[in-house]
Formats: C-alpha cells, structure tokens, sequence
C-alpha cells in the first residue's frame, strides 16, 4: 500500500511523517499530558466550589466465571488514560485550587494472581498524573469531605449507577447538616460538556486516529486478497482481526460486518456464517481500535475480483456520490449540505439507471433515493464508534451545526437492494453496496484517513487479480 494522505490544504507535513515510518506497530498512544491537558479543559468548564464525578466500566460477565473483554468507559478515559475497572475519578474545583483524585483497586497479591496486575495507588500518581490515588474502600470517607462546601455537583446522568451513588453521597452529607456541614444544592448534567471537548479532536488524538485508520485500511486490503468463492465470512473476519492485531490495534472497535451477497442488506449483519459466492459483492464494514480510538471503513468489492455491469454501475455511483460529498467538507459546511449533495447524486444516478421513475426534479425534491439509501449519511467518529457530540446547533433540533476544524466524522453513502424486492428489475436484486471513509475537518477543509484504502474499481480489480 502507498503510504499517502489525501489533503485540501497544507496538511502534507503529516504524510511526509508516515513515509518515515510513524506507523509502526502500537506506537500511537496519548501521554499523560495529554489526558491532564483533557481534564483542564473539562475544569475551564467547572463552576467556582464544584466538584465532578466520573465512574470506570465495570467488568462484564459473558457466561458463568468468564467475562467480555474489558472496555474503559470512554468519558472515564478520556480525562483518566486509566484502563482499570470500577475506579473513580473526582475533579474538585474550589475557587483557587484544582485537584484530581482517582479512587482505584487496592494492590492484592491473591488478586493480582488470578486477575492481573493493578497499578495501585502509589504508582498512580506518576503514572496517571493524577494529584492523589485512595482505594475504593476510602472513597465515601473522602467524598463526604470533599462535599462540604461545595454548590454543585457534574456527573453524566446516564449512568444509572453512578447517578444512584451521588444522590447517597448527596443524602449523607445533608444528614450532618446540623453539625455544620454545607450541602451541594445543585446537581448538573456533564455530558454536554464532555461531549463537546470530545467532539473536537487534538493533533494527537488525530495522529491516533490516522494510525487506526492506516492499520484498518491495512485489513481491508488484506480482505480483498485473501476472498475467495467457498470460504466462510467469518474467515475473512479473522483475516481482519489478524492484520489489526498484527500492527497493534488489539481489538476491533466494533462488531465487524462480513456479509456476502444479500446479507449487506442487512445493515448490522455480524453473523458472518454464511458461504461466499461467486458473482456476489462483499460488504466489509470494520474498524480497529487504537489507544482507545475507533476506525470505521466499509468497502464492498466483488467475491470473486471481477464487478458485473449491475454490480458495477451502482458501485460507480456510490462512489461518485461519495467523493462529492468529501470534497464539499470545510468548516461551516453542515450534514444538511452533504445531505443535500448526496440526494442530488444519488437520486440522479438511480434515475439514469431506471431504478426510479418520474419526472428527476421531483424525485430530487422527495429525496427519492432514501428508497435505496436507508440509513444517514455519517456521524462523529473518536473514542465511540457513533461518538458523542451535539449534530445540532439548539435544543429544538431545529438546525445542524455547522463542522470545526478537528472534528471527524464519517461519510458512508449506500444503496441497498434486497433479493425479495420484486419491484426492482432482477439485475440490480441482492446488491448491497456501502463505501465509508472517515474524514477530519481541517483548517480550511478536509483531510480523508481512508485514503489509502483502495476503493476504485480499477484498483480492486487489479489487488483481486493479483
Ligand atoms: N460501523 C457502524 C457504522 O458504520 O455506523
Ligand atoms: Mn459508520
Ligand atoms: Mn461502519
């Protein structure tokens, strides 16, 4: 694979960066820094006598005495780089100090040998630059005092536990209000302003991002060479799961999708136990994680290397609509105006084909290839797959907000055609096409991680044939 980035504006320092081997196998990874520079802007947006909550994942049971593989809860990480489960995080805001307390499993060898290593609380400090490390035995001691005198109180209110814990804390403390104790008064929601913080990327979040994309593309490239008519689709999975790990991304970010001829139709297929049949497209839609981040790229290419003519004047389409839609992304530009670009191309497209009928203005006007196109044209992509942040500029929804520079999001135009969709003419039936990219607004427009990811029909067809 060349190693180059597509760019509107001068971003080419970065791709000079990749030619000199910047991706190596797990080098990308935030520092403490970063993750103290993350907790900063969080305290920016924190009243004077404040305090915040923010509660670790907690391990999850798969079946008796074996669990998932853990995952951080992304908030929790986010401010922390702390990858321990059931731990809490405590920035506390009074009106001249700022301090970070992490609350976290106490060292344990007898746990420690059936479990794994904790970091415990003495090294925790150096290592999370964090300001103090307790046990989570010492916690609501700690907390109690820390609520004295403070006004209002920030967790995110969609975690039900957490939120059933502050409130226990908040009684506790209004218990001892006789002996002098100041209770909270006011309880605030920390989402939106963790959402927003994390919706804006840094450059080296990006630099992340650019790594889990490079590695994901890698995988899909790897995919593409190794299809053949016969194998089952959850070998192909393991061919990615193999190249993701193989450069450092351990796990995939999502469930990955592997779906064979009329299986792309369905949108969140992950069986992936069907056989894969000559003539038929398949959709591979899988992303690794990096350091916490998710890559998310669909690529749909024939199984046996070779488009048919319906296969592909709607790849071709598809793909067409895709980079239009790319090259209008700039800051100020909002999802209406890809959104509107998209139905202009695609609805056009399907028109020309005879897949719709009717006078084209009018279909344009009723955004007619939503038929096809069945799900939305992208979202935010950083730690969550589907991340955080607003789509909107207010509270009633009324309008889209207009992109950043450092936001990412993708942009994944599809059209689906099941085999049970008797109106369609029998050519186009059991065609699933998605293609997705993830694009990051720049300063003066875009710069498209995906772009090494080969996705012309050209260039497929020639990697197949290899
Ligand atoms: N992989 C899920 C999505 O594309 O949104
Ligand atoms: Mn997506
Ligand atoms: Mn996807």
């Amino acid at each position: 694979m060349t190693i180059s980035n597509q760019t509107k504006d001068n971003s080419n320092q970065q791709a000079s960066a990749h030619a000199n081997g910047k991706h190596l196998p797990g080098i990308a990874s935030l520092s403490t820094q970063d993750f103290k520079a993350h907790r900063d802007s969080f305290f920016a947006n924190m009243a004077d006598n404040s305090i915040a909550f923010f509660a670790a994942a907690t391990e999850v049971t798969r079946s008796n005495d074996t669990e998932f593989s853990f995952c951080q809860n992304k908030n929790f990480y986010y401010l922390s780089g702390f990858n321990e489960p059931d731990a809490l995080l405590v920035l506390l805001k009074r009106e001249h100090s700022q301090q970070t307390i992490l609350f976290s499993l106490p060292k344990d060898k007898n746990q420690e040998v059936w479990h794994g290593r904790r970091v415990g609380q003495e090294q925790a400090c150096s290592v999370y630059g964090v300001d103090q490390c307790f046990t989570l035995d010492e916690k609501d001691q700690h907390i109690a005092e820390y609520l004295n005198g403070i006004t209002q109180v920030y967790f995110t209110f969609d975690d039900q536990p957490l939120t059933q814990t502050v409130f226990a804390w908040l009684a506790k403390v209004r218990a001892t209000i006789r002996q002098g104790t100041k209770a909270p008064s006011k309880v605030v929601d920390a989402s939106p302003i963790i959402n927003e913080l994390r919706l804006i990327k840094s450059d080296n979040e990006i630099e992340v991002m650019r790594q889990v994309n490079y590695i994901s593309c890698l995988a899909h490239q790897r995919a593409m060479e190794k299809t053949q008519a016969g194998l089952y689709e959850y070998q192909i999975e393991n061919e990615i799961r193999h190249e993701f790990t193989r450069h450092g991304a351990r796990y995939a970010a999502y469930a990955t999708i592997v779906a064979g001829g009329d299986n792309a139709n369905i949108l969140h297929y992950t069986d992936n136990s069907e056989t894969l049949n000559d003539n038929e497209l398949l959709l591979i839609d899988a992303g690794g994680e990096l350091a916490g981040y998710a890559a998310d790229i669909t690529r749909t290419f024939p199984v046996n290397g070779k488009f048919t003519a319906p296969q592909k004047a709607l790849y071709q389409l598809v793909l067409d609509s895709k980079s239009s839609v790319i090259e209008a992304i700039k800051p100020g530009v909002t999802f209406a105006k890809l959104n509107e670009i998209a139905n202009q191309e695609l609805t056009t497209g399907l028109y020309n084909l005879g897949i719709l009928s009717g006078d084209l203005a009018t279909l344009i006007a009723e955004k007619a290839c939503k038929k096809y196109f069945i799900h939305g044209l992208g979202h935010w992509l950083g730690l969550d797959v589907h991340d955080v942040g607003d789509y909107h500029i207010n509270q009633d929804k009324a309008q889209l907000r207009e992109f950043a520079q450092g936001m990412v999001l993708t942009i994944e135009p599809g059209l689906y055609m099941p085999l049970d969709d008797t109106e369609l003419d029998a050519q186009w039936r059991g065609i699933g096409i998605r293609i997705e990219d993830n694009i990051v607004v720049t300063e003066q427009g875009y710069e498209n991680l995906t772009a090494d990811c080969p996705e012309t029909i050209n260039d497929i067809e020639a990697l197949m044939a290899r």
